[in-house]
């Protein structure tokens, strides 16, 4: 059956347009443009590299090709900066926010950074789409919204106390994108990813999430940490789930915008399961694993016990649908960290903060 990505895809073929992508170095942003460009659309990136990486700009580009990658557009620049949001933002039909920095630990560390990024710099962008009049605003908002609340699933009008700065930005964001869809109309969606995770999720670093962590942890022959007794549970969102979501977003109607939407698959797994499956996976593709299991550490404070979406809303007012589950995500997204390690590409770094997402999310 046709679906409606599937018609949203064939029509943005047909008509092609122009993007806006910020954070575009970065996991999520760079999938986003390589499955634009794939599509024949024109984007415009921006990106100040603080956690994005040059060289996830250059395997889209292998990827898609010299002549492909003449309809990208990069704009080195800062979205705490308003002239490099309007710059970027003033050729874009849609725009799909990215830029933000991520991690419920980083924000314990240094909220003023996150505080000025997350919040300010998603003004920033508001009011320069708002000024550049463009078709349609998509965010990446965050489960992390769903706080200390202990319901399950989560559905997205039953939110409890942010655990984190970085939780309070992302929510601050939702009520931004509200205010300005009632004071400018400007209608944005907001997109609650869950837990995401695929190629180019950096490894390296004291703030990597969960997969790629543990995934460096088990290639490089290094312990892997699980904070409490593993069986805390998350909903494991493969990264094209997300683009999917995006480009319903950009195409939504009117009556299904100035909303946020749950982006997961509906299925939790348990980080002791979590675990078992990255060995399996890594055993599958050849790779000769230590016998030693994980350690396991104390409980993070503020961590929640688990995290499942409900995506009903996002399969009834956004077509979402058909999303693919953690076990199809790690057959995909495997292979890629297995070459990444044999070219050398990351050193894995400490693995001691298994799960980054006290809400279920980053
Ligand atoms: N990955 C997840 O599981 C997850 C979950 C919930 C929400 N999110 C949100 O999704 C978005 C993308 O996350 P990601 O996982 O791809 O992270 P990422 O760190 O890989 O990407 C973020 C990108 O934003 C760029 N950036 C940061 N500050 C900037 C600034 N001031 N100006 C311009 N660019 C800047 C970074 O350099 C990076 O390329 C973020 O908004 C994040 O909060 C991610």
């Amino acid at each position: 059956m046709r679906t409606s990505y599937d018609r949203i895809r064939s029509e943005m073929v047909a008509h092609p347009k122009t993007w806006l992508i910020t954070g575009v170095a970065g996991f999520i942003g760079s999938n986003l443009l390589e499955t634009l460009l794939g599509l024949g659309q024109r984007v415009v990136g921006l990106d100040n590299f603080s956690t994005g990486h040059r060289e996830n700009l250059d395997e889209v580009r292998s990827n898609v090709g010299a002549a492909v990658w003449q309809r990208f557009t990069f704009i080195e620049g800062d979205i705490r900066h308003l002239d490099d949001c309007r710059r970027a933002v003033q050729m874009a039909d849609h725009v799909l926010h990215q830029a933000a920095l991520g991690s419920v630990p980083r924000s314990l560390q240094d909220p003023l950074s996150t505080n000025e990024v997350n919040i300010g710099g998603f003004l920033n962008m508001l009011v320069a789409a708002r000024d550049a009049n463009v078709s349609s605003f998509t965010y990446a908002a965050s489960s992390s919204t769903y706080g200390d609340h202990p319901d399950l699933p989560k559905t997205e009008d039953v939110i409890g106390r942010p655990l984190s700065p970085y939780a309070v930005t992302k929510y601050v964001n939702e009520l931004y994108a509200s205010v300005f869809a009632r004071s400018y109309g400007l209608s944005a969606i907001g997109l609650r990813y869950f837990n995401v995770f695929g190629r180019r999720q950096d490894p390296s670093g004291a703030y990597a999430a969960v997969i790629p962590r543990w995934t460096a942890a088990l290639i490089n022959g290094e312990d892997v940490v699980i904070n409490g007794d593993g069986e805390s549970s998350r909903d494991f969102c493969y990264v094209d789930n997300a683009v999917q979501a995006n480009l319903l977003a950009a195409f939504a109607d009117a009556a299904s915008r100035d909303r946020v939407y749950n982006v997961a698959v509906g299925e939790r797994t348990t980080l002791n399961q979590l675990y078992a499956d990255l060995r399996a996976s890594l055993t599958h593709l050849g790779i000769a694993l230590a016998e030693t299991g994980p350690v396991h550490g104390p409980m993070r404070a503020g961590d929640i016990r688990h995290s499942l979406a409900s995506v009903k809303k996002a399969e009834e007012l956004l077509g979402y649908s058909q999303p693919i589950t953690l076990s199809q995500g790690l057959a995909i997204a495997m292979p890629w960290y297995v070459q990444l390690f044999a070219k050398g590409g990351a050193s894995g770094g400490s693995n001691e903060v298994a799960l980054e997402t006290p809400a279920g999310g980053r």
